[in-house]
């Protein structure tokens, strides 16, 4: 596997590949590596010719400076499973090789930022667009691969890559959950044994509620339901919503259930954590 902390000597790389008529596959990280991550590697390895890791802890998509700082690192971890999965080409850069200069550009995502993620991180999606604007003008790649945890993530690079007209097809790769249901995270390395334990409980909350829904249960008396079970486990939860899948709209009844998605934000201890499931 090659190792690039630079962008130029990835390019030249990259095109000489391109010029030789391979394909190319991108997946975007954060580093900290596990299952999840390993899926969209194996993804990207059986569609295309040559797979790119980025693992770049992007500063501009931290609303919480402590939250950046306890994010978890692990390189060599990270090199070793890329290596035994396959990947081609890890590219690792700097904070002064992605900024030389405070960047200046703000993304307004219009209500796409407004709410979920975008209401309880202000500024975060403008950072993601930021840094995957970066990522996919330095790669160019032919296939871009995202986590489905990351559900509204998804959507904002979707409208960053039709404005800006990136030549990329975009994947998303579905979870990838731990044996109780938790959806794998980089954070989960933070979770201490009892917060390991309670953090199951954000997925139990969105089964109970994907069950009553289909059994015919309101979303209002579900919802309590749930929320009644976060607070037993001590999770403050963030947002716990149902929403159409293809704009986010929040809704209180299943009109399709095709079109409808749960997602649930709750804080374990000082972790915050993320999941969601499709109603069907
Ligand atoms: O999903 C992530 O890990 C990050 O938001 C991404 C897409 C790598 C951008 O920093």
């Amino acid at each position: 596997m090659h190792i690039f902390r630079e962008i130029a000597p990835l390019k030249a790389y990259l095109n000489q590949q391109v010029l030789m008529g391979k394909t190319v596959g991108l997946v975007p990280t954060m580093g900290a590596l596990h299952s999840g991550h390993l899926s969209l590697i194996q993804r990207a390895r059986t569609e295309n010719d040559v797979v790119v890791c980025s693992i770049y802890v992007n500063p501009t998509q931290f609303n919480n400076l402590q939250d950046l700082q306890k994010y978890p690192r692990d390189n060599a971890r990270d090199f070793k499973m890329l290596e035994e999965a396959l990947c081609d080409i890890t590219f690792c850069p700097s904070d002064a090789e992605m900024y030389p200069e405070t960047s200046l550009l703000k993304f307004d995502l219009g209500d796409l930022d407004k709410t979920l993620e975008g209401e309880f991180r202000p500024g975060h999606f403008s950072g993601v667009a930021l840094v995957v604007s970066k990522l996919l003008n330095i790669v160019l790649p032919h296939r871009a691969y995202f986590g489905q945890k990351d559900f509204q993530q998804f959507k904002v690079v979707t409208r960053l890559r039709d404005e800006l007209k990136f030549n990329t097809t975009l994947i998303s790769v579905p979870i990838i959950r731990e044996f109780d249901g938790l959806a794998m995270s980089s954070r989960n390395s933070r979770l201490d044994v009892e917060g390991r334990r309670r953090a199951g409980v954000l997925y139990q909350s969105l089964q109970l509620m994907k069950t009553g829904l289909i059994r015919g249960q309101s979303f209002s008396e579900l919802k309590t339901e749930a929320a009644k079970l976060c607070l037993e486990n001590q999770l403050r939860l963030e947002y716990l919503v149902m929403a159409q899948k293809s704009d986010l709209t929040i809704v209180q009844h299943v009109v399709q259930p095709e079109n409808t998605i749960l997602l649930i934000a709750a804080y374990v201890g000082d972790v915050r954590l993320i999941d969601n499931l499709f109603l069907a």
